[in-house]
């Protein structure tokens, strides 16, 4: 099917900006950035958190649960089919904060015989009946590659944990999984070791010298149990933080992570622009972040440095805690509340977990996926992302008791790990762009209050990419709230291939309420649009407001 453009900008919500005005990728398809590994689609969920795993992926009374199937019993089948619709990258679990209290062996063996215990970190009670069969039967079955965190606070019981999972050894603990339904290693590749522990927040915090110590105690000797496993180490808790542990691990450790989150406040009236910039942001901290591991690394001598994993972000709706505690609509999103007025930035802030993700979420979130290809170009790549978090609490999937959703998130990984190329191509975008001082996401001053540093915020973000068939992807935000940006690409400098025809994808076209998300009965108020092939019109293609869209060249250029 061929078409002149229809619903992509000539609407009636888009002012089609003045001529001149076009935006100008110019793609050198014979020069390749890098490539983007599949990892970076990677997911995150975490135990005792905000219906995470409880009432989430695994909620044993509800009609909607798999039954007698194993350690698969109880999983939510809805929520597990929109997981594997994704084509999920590496899953992270089981947190997070959590992880720093958790004893895996806490949960094996029959669930009704597991210990319930009070979970300090969250201050719940975690009933230990979603545990690490459960966890990797599921991750098995949605397709995805599991990836276990451990706490780093006990190196005998890292390395039980790795044999139980991944040994082929006779031995005391591959005999219990044996017992536990699973003769074959579940073989977990990717291995974090502890979390965020520069954080008084977790237990077992501790300096930059004693972690670098620990981290590469247990690298050691998780590769003594099973040297094919790629290990992530705690990466960033500031620059002395880096530098020692690279200092003390060199060449044992395959990423460092690195976790960053965009702000709003909640009692905005309206941050659709503050929200969709941040990915400037948080692209500026990946790029500050390479550096300075690749700087360390070489100094440290490691053969080649390890990658980032950016395995904690996404956009932190915030409010005042003097606010009653958000809860859960059964609808989607947070339930009605008395909500005081608030005058100026408070002092004590709370994440709200049940808040919907918006268009503008989207369109940050795009931004930094955009950002992680792009840092394909450093020594230091991101290799691995894992927004927080995949199943509820501002996740893709939103999980109530009636059924589950796609929420606004949904659709961008959606699009881009299944409609993205791999290899990066060289291109540059001539287009317009607003300056503005953009909020550094949860940085804060001396009172708390928010600070902002003026960037140059281009109002289409493109990342063009070639895909494993040839075709040329070209992946392109606009950022502006009601105007259509003309997208008018150019191959290969000489213009001999530019192209005129392009599958088109898009997401949040048409979406009038840009402060609202999907819920039960209105799933599909932000969508994916497949409008099939489109013809160019005067070489330009219109890209609606406030969307994230997918151009599919085939056979273009080279
Ligand atoms: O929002 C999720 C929490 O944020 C994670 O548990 C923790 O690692 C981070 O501080």
């Amino acid at each position: 099917m061929s078409t002149t453009n229809p619903g992509l900008g000539e609407g009636p919500a888009g002012t089609v900006n003045p001529p001149g005005r076009d935006a100008l990728p110019t793609v050198d398809t014979t020069r390749t950035v890098g490539r983007v590994d599949d990892a970076i689609y990677g997911h995150f969920l975490e135990s005792s958190f905000f219906g995470n795993i409880e009432d989430g992926v695994f909620d044993e009374g509800s009609p909607l649960a798999i039954t007698d199937a194993g350690p698969l019993t109880g999983m939510r089948s809805d929520v597990l089919e929109l997981v594997r619709d994704l084509q999920p990258g590496p899953i992270r679990w089981p947190g997070g904060n959590f992880t720093s209290a958790y004893h895996w062996e806490d949960g094996i063996g029959p669930r009704d015989e597991r210990p319930s215990r009070m979970e300090p970190v969250w201050n719940v009670i975690e009933t230990n009946r979603f545990g690490t069969d459960e966890f990797l039967a599921w991750c098995e079955a949605v397709g995805a590659e599991p990836y276990l965190v451990n706490s780093c606070r006990d190196i005998d019981e890292a390395i039980r944990w790795m044999e139980y999972t991944n040994s082929r050894a006779d031995t005391a603990l591959t005999r219990r999984r044996a017992a536990h339904g699973r003769q074959q290693p579940w073989g977990v590749h990717y291995w974090g070791i502890g979390n965020e522990v520069y954080g008084r927040w977790q237990m077992g915090h501790r300096s930059a010298e004693q972690y670098a110590a620990d981290a590469r105690e247990h690298a050691r000797f998780m590769r003594s149990i099973d040297p094919e496993v790629s290990l992530i180490g705690v990466g960033d808790g500031g620059e002395h933080w880096t530098r020692e542990l690279l200092a003390q691990t060199p060449s044992m450790l395959d990423y460092v992570s690195l976790h960053r989150y965009g702000l709003t406040p909640a009692w905005a009236e309206d941050d659709y622009d503050q929200i969709v910039a941040q990915s400037l942001y948080m692209e500026r901290e990946i790029t500050r972040f390479a550096h300075l591991v690749a700087d360390a690394a070489h100094a440290s001598g490691w053969d080649r440095p390890p990658a980032i994993a950016l395995d904690e972000w996404t956009m932190r709706h915030v409010e005042p805690r003097s606010w009653p505690d958000p809860q859960a609509d059964p609808d989607g999103g947070t339930a009605p509340r008395e909500l005081p007025p608030v005058p100026e930035w408070p002092d004590h802030l709370q994440v709200n977990r049940w808040s919907p993700r918006t268009i503008a979420d989207a369109l940050f979130s795009a931004g930094v996926l955009h950002a992680a290809h792009r840092s394909v170009a450093h020594d230091v790549p991101v290799a691995m992302a894992n927004p927080v978090n995949l199943v509820n609490a501002n996740g893709l999937v939103v999980a109530r008791p009636g059924g589950a959703f796609r929420s606004a998130l949904y659709h961008v990984w959606h699009l881009y790990a299944r409609h993205t190329g791999r290899i990066v191509l060289a291109s540059e975008v001539d287009g317009p762009a607003r300056s503005m001082p953009v909020r550094l996401g949860i940085s804060a001053g001396p009172e708390g209050e928010p600070l902002h540093e003026p960037m140059a915020v281009p109002l289409l973000d493109v990342s063009v990419t070639r895909a494993e068939d040839g075709s040329i992807r070209a992946a392109v935000i606009n950022r502006s709230r009601a105007d259509t940006v003309r997208l008018r690409p150019v191959f290969d400098r000489n213009q001999q291939s530019t192209p005129t025809r392009a599958r088109v994808r898009t997401v949040g076209a048409g979406v009038e309420d840009l402060g609202a998300g999907n819920s039960l009965s209105r799933p599909d108020h932000i969508d994916t649009r497949e409008l099939g092939e489109v013809d160019a019109v005067d070489g330009t293609w219109a890209i609606p407001p406030h969307s994230v869209t997918v151009l599919t060249f085939k056979g273009a250029a080279r």
